[in-house]
Formats: structure tokens, C-alpha cells, sequence
């Protein structure tokens, strides 16, 4: 898991850098890194890193000082932290919408699957991979797990909830279709009975 700590040079910054940074891949951002009150460089720095997970240290800890610099307090502890949830959830979830058969007359791909009606849109939400090539996992609504064809094809479609984040940079979300060679990387579809 790759984790950003922001405010790394800080009391707690530092503690947590040092705790991640013993089991994970860990990116420090000291003040001098990043000015977290800078939403254009926090949004360029996180698209940059691309953490699985960011760790907010950097705050305005001067009590006294807030009174005379209440601006510069607020963007550092309250703008500052809005910045970085943006940062965070630049995508949304990547949701599943469930197509008994083909979303168009085939089952191969079409450019009319994009925009095709689905039998169920949002069957299910996919948990967000830790790494490149681990599994991202979503359970299926009643509704979306009765489209599933027990006879035939049935296809999902994936997609960010957002469709952009306006920074200019293709956006990515990759799997494995079926069909692939390796029978490991095929998704798999898990039934329980309950
Ligand atoms: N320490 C504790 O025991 C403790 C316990 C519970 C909660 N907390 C909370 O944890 C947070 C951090 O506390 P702390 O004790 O670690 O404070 P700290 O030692 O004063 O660290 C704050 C850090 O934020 C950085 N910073 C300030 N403005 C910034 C900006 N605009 N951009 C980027 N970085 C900026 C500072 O950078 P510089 O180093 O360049 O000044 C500093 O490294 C606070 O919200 C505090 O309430 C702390």
C-alpha cells in the first residue's frame, strides 16, 4: 500500500511516517514539499503519487498565533484538509452495471456498450485495489445477482462514478476480460448460498 503523509516534519508527521513506513511504501510531503494550502499543488501531488491512502499532519498548531492569523489558520486546518479529500476521491468508487447477454447484440465490444441501457446500472461497487494486479471486490444487490444469467452471457460494466477530474491526465481503470489466457487473472464471480 502506498501511503502520502503530509506534514512529515511535524510531531505527529513524523511518528506516523515512521510507523508506515516500516510495512509500506511511504511518501513524505514536509511544508517544504507541499504547502497544503496550495489546492492546485496538493491536487498535482497526490495525481502524482497516487497514494492508496493519505495521512493529514500538516495543521496550524500555534493556538495563540490563531488569533492574530486566523486567515492563515483557517486555510491550514480547514481549507487545506478539503483540498486533500478532493484529492482523495477524484474518481469515486468504480461501480458495475450488470447486463443480462450483451449490452449490444454482441458480447464482444462494441462502441454502443458505453452508452447501452443496462439491465441493472449500479449492481454492485468495487473496492479500491491496494497495488496494481491485487483484487478489487464488490457484492452484488439482489437485483444486480437476478441478472446474472445462469444460462448464458452475462457482461458487467465498470466505470469511475466521476468521469474526470479536469487535470488533463488519462484515467485509468483496468481488468481482465474473461476470456484471458492466464486463467488466474480472470474476475471471478463468487456464489454463496445463504
Ligand atoms: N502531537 C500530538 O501529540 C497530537 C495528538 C493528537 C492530535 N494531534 C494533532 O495532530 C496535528 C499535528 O500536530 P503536531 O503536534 O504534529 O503539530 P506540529 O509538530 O506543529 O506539526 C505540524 C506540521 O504541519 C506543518 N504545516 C503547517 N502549515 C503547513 C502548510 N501550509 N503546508 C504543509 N505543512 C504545514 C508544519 O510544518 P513546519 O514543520 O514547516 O512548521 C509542521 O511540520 C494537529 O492537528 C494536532 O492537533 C497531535
Amino acid at each position: 500500500m502506498r501511503i502520502a503523509v503530509v506534514g512529515a516534519r511535524g510531531q505527529l508527521g513524523a511518528a506516523v511516517a515512521e510507523a508506515c513506513g516500516a510495512a509500506h511504501e511511504t511518501v513524505t510531503f514536509t511544508r517544504a514539499d507541499l504547502d497544503t494550502t496550495d489546492d492546485a499543488a496538493v491536487a498535482a501531488a497526490m495525481a502524482r503519487v497516487r497514494p492508496n491512502a493519505i495521512v493529514n499532519a500538516s495543521a496550524y498548531t500555534n493556538v495563540d498565533g490563531a488569533e492574530d492569523e486566523p486567515v492563515t489558520a483557517l486555510k491550514v486546518n480547514a481549507l487545506a484538509v478539503r483540498a486533500l479529500a478532493r484529492a482523495a476521491e477524484t474518481h469515486g468508487a468504480a461501480l458495475v452495471d450488470v447486463q443480462t447477454g450483451g449490452l449490444s447484440a454482441s458480447t464482444s465490444l462494441q462502441t454502443s456498450d458505453f452508452q447501452a441501457a443496462a439491465t441493472v446500472p449500479q449492481g454492485a461497487s468495487l473496492s479500491a485495489a491496494n497495488a496494481n494486479g491485487a483484487w478489487s471486490e464488490g457484492v452484488l444487490t439482489a437485483a444486480a445477482a437476478a441478472a446474472v444469467s445462469k444460462t448464458g452471457a452475462t457482461q458487467f460494466r465498470i466505470y469511475f462514478q466521476f468521469d474526470d477530474n479536469d487535470d488533463g491526465r488519462p484515467d485509468y481503470v483496468g481488468f481482465y476480460s474473461g476470456d484471458n489466457a492466464t486463467a488466474a487473472n480472470r474476475p471471478q464471480l463468487v456464489v454463496r448460498y445463504q
